[in-house]
């Protein structure tokens, strides 16, 4: 993959290099995966925080999953779902989303679904994000979590990112605006 460096040539982020290691695969999203968003819509955290639809819909479904695709496809995100290795389910979500090709930084996200948590599947995702990142030029990643989603923060701090700060009321979740801390990770550029 060729390293764009500006964000007059935004890369089509829906043709990505295989990423996978043996937990996890990441891949786009597909029409088949309905069923993980639906799920993931009646979670009660998953929408609240993300552009998950709350009250879930075949159209609304649709719609995500199209949205996600404008957003690989504008070079904006590549939004994609994490496959367990073992069956082959989509378990969750990792993307690395705003992505700021001036200033070679983005930020990641991600989700597992509540019957699938506790078996890593998180963490071995944001390796690969990791991964892609470099891969795509990117010099920094962040991730904004809330103080008290000590899952969240363990999964950063397992993928070597380092707290740099609390911003304060920056994030409205549900009807509230809250403190998030500013996790980063700096990234080596690759030799040219
Ligand atoms: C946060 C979330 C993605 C973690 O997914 P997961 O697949 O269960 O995480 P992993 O199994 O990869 O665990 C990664 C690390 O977090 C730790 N961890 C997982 N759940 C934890 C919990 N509830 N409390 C404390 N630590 C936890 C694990 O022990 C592991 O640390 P280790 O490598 O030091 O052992 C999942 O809980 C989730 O989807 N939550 C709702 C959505 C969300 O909060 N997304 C992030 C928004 S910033």
């Amino acid at each position: 993959m060729t390293t764009p460096h500006d964000r007059a040539r935004p890369p089509d982020l829906r043709a990505l290099p295989r990423l996978g290691n043996a937990l996890a695969v990441l891949r786009p999203w597909t029409d088949d995966d309905l069923p993980a968003i639906a799920e993931a819509a009646a979670d009660p955290y998953i929408p609240l925080i993300t552009t998950v639809p709350a009250r879930y819909t075949p159209e609304q479904g649709a719609t995500w999953l199209q949205r996600q695709s404008d957003q690989a496809a504008g070079g904006r995100g590549c939004p994609l779902a994490i496959v367990s290795v073992t069956s082959a389910e989509v378990v969750g979500m990792a993307t690395i989303n705003a992505i700021d090709w001036t200033h070679r930084r983005g930020n990641i996200g991600y989700w597992v679904l509540d019957r699938h948590r506790g078996n890593g599947y998180a963490e071995a995702a944001v390796t690969l994000l990791i991964d892609l990142a470099a891969e795509l030029g990117l010099l920094r990643l962040q991730a904004l979590v809330e103080p008290g989603n000590h899952a969240s923060q363990a999964v950063c701090h397992a993928c070597g990112f380092v707290p740099e700060g609390v911003l304060r009321g920056y994030q409205r979740i549900g009807d509230t605006h809250r403190d998030m801390i500013m996790f980063g990770l700096v990234l080596r550029p690759r030799p040219e």
